[in-house]
């Protein structure tokens, strides 16, 4: 009796319903999927991919935008899960809407926007249309290669910095590896070692948190500031891009096996597992004030600007998308970690998953827009999307179940 009460008790904890196998939170996550990405579906114009749900209006952005490939990149994961074929015929029409992002593209995120939607179609149905697509988008990205810097250039020149490459660009790296290995084309690769060996030397700080923005001199490859954009300050740890980080170090080991990656990916892993609340979803910022490792309002290079203003009592926002990132990069590390730190990162990777597949996280459904996972946050400076479903959350969910089951079960 004494042990079933304890069992009731632990299920109602979120993060501590270990008792249910993670294949049955599976069913359940995207069985809900279906149903809320239908809905979804059937209100979006052929302009438009969904990027959240934000006093009670469902948001989209235009075609171009860094988030527009994952829309389609969910119906390709659910697809794949359930096999359904409703599911695939979205996943299509989804992903067709983006066949003219390449001649409209001004940013780095090509790689995003192309590899979570041909990328995962070219991988589902060998479609040779969507191979196209990925070697168009790879050549786009290298056209942002500068072999003086050594990185390929995040955001354009604007005021603040002329050459700035920001944690998340690890990301774009991909779809370079990827192509590569698909073509036999060795540049493609040569810029993406290039791009993660610079970001190796640059970007992380001795205990391997990161900087968001490392702006560089075009002509000289210099190093001119190391500053944020969406974390709490310049010196503070910003969750989404050290989650960023862990899952693009492990990525490049992958498609490299070269051991400096690796190492670092377990470096990056070993300075998150401890920054985590118990419930494993980190807050929006390390160092965010009323977190474990609070900085104070005026920390070096906090925003001026700001328009977050937190006091002492305030709830500390979670971002679930810096959290579905992190399982899906931890399941994949596990992986090339034999023995008890490979076991840890499995762990920590379940640990975020049942909390994120709890009513705190999961939306009901037929609620939160269409999307599946509440609680993220886009920037908090600017106050755009807080306490927000993101459509990048929901993908890398799906992501990081899929590759649990596959690994752990
Ligand atoms: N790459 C943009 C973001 O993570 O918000």
């Amino acid at each position: 009796m004494k042990s079933l009460i304890i069992a009731a008790i632990l299920l109602l904890i979120p993060g501590c319903n270990s008792g249910k196998s993670i294949k049955k939170t599976a069913d359940m996550v995207f069985e809900r999927a279906v149903a809320q990405f239908t809905a979804l579906d059937a209100r979006l114009s052929p302009e438009q991919m969904p990027i959240t749900f934000d006093n009670g209006q469902v948001k989209d952005g235009k075609l171009n935008d860094w988030t527009s490939g994952f829309f389609p990149g969910s119906l390709w994961l659910v697809y794949e899960y359930t096999g359904n074929p409703d599911i695939l015929e979205m996943a299509k029409r989804q992903t067709a809407k983006l066949d003219g992002i390449i001649e409209m593209h001004t940013h780095h995120d090509i790689g995003f926007q192309v590899n979570s939607s041909f990328g995962n179609g070219y991988r589902l149905t060998g479609n040779p249309a969507y191979l196209e697509m990925m070697k168009a988008g790879a050549e786009k990205l290298a056209g942002r290669f500068s072999p003086v810097v050594g990185c390929t250039r995040s955001w354009n020149p604007g005021k603040r910095w002329n050459f700035p490459v920001i944690i998340d660009n690890m990301m774009n790296l991909e779809i370079l590896a990827e192509v590569s290995h698909l073509t036999g084309e060795e540049k493609y690769m040569d810029i993406a070692r290039s791009h993660a060996n610079t970001t190796l030397k640059n970007h992380f700080r001795p205990d391997a948190s990161t900087w968001h923005v490392v702006a560089y001199d075009e002509e000289t490859g210099a190093v001119e500031k190391k500053q944020t954009s969406q974390g709490f300050s310049d010196e503070s740890t910003w969750s989404r891009g050290e989650s960023w980080a862990l899952y693009g170090f492990t990525m490049m080991y992958r498609e490299t096996k070269d051991p400096a990656y690796l190492e670092q990916a377990r470096k990056v892993a070993e300075f998150i597992i401890p920054m985590l609340p118990k419930d494993g979803v980190p807050e929006w910022d390390f160092n965010a004030p009323g977190t474990k490792h609070a900085f104070d309002m005026n920390a070096v290079g906090a925003p001026k600007a700001s328009k977050f203003k937190w006091r002492p009592g305030d709830p500390v926002l979670r971002d679930s998308s810096a959290g579905a990132i992190m399982a899906s990069a931890f399941v994949e590390l596990s992986t090339f970690t034999p023995g008890k730190d490979g076991k840890r990162y499995l762990k920590c990777a379940e640990r975020i998953l049942r909390t994120l597949a709890s009513p705190e996280y999961l939306a009901a459904e037929g609620e939160n827009g269409g999307f599946l996972l509440k609680h993220g946050v886009t920037n908090l400076h600017s106050w755009s999307g807080v306490d927000i479903p993101l459509t990048y959350a929901d993908y890398y969910f799906l992501e990081a179940l899929l590759r649990y089951l596959r690994v752990a079960e």
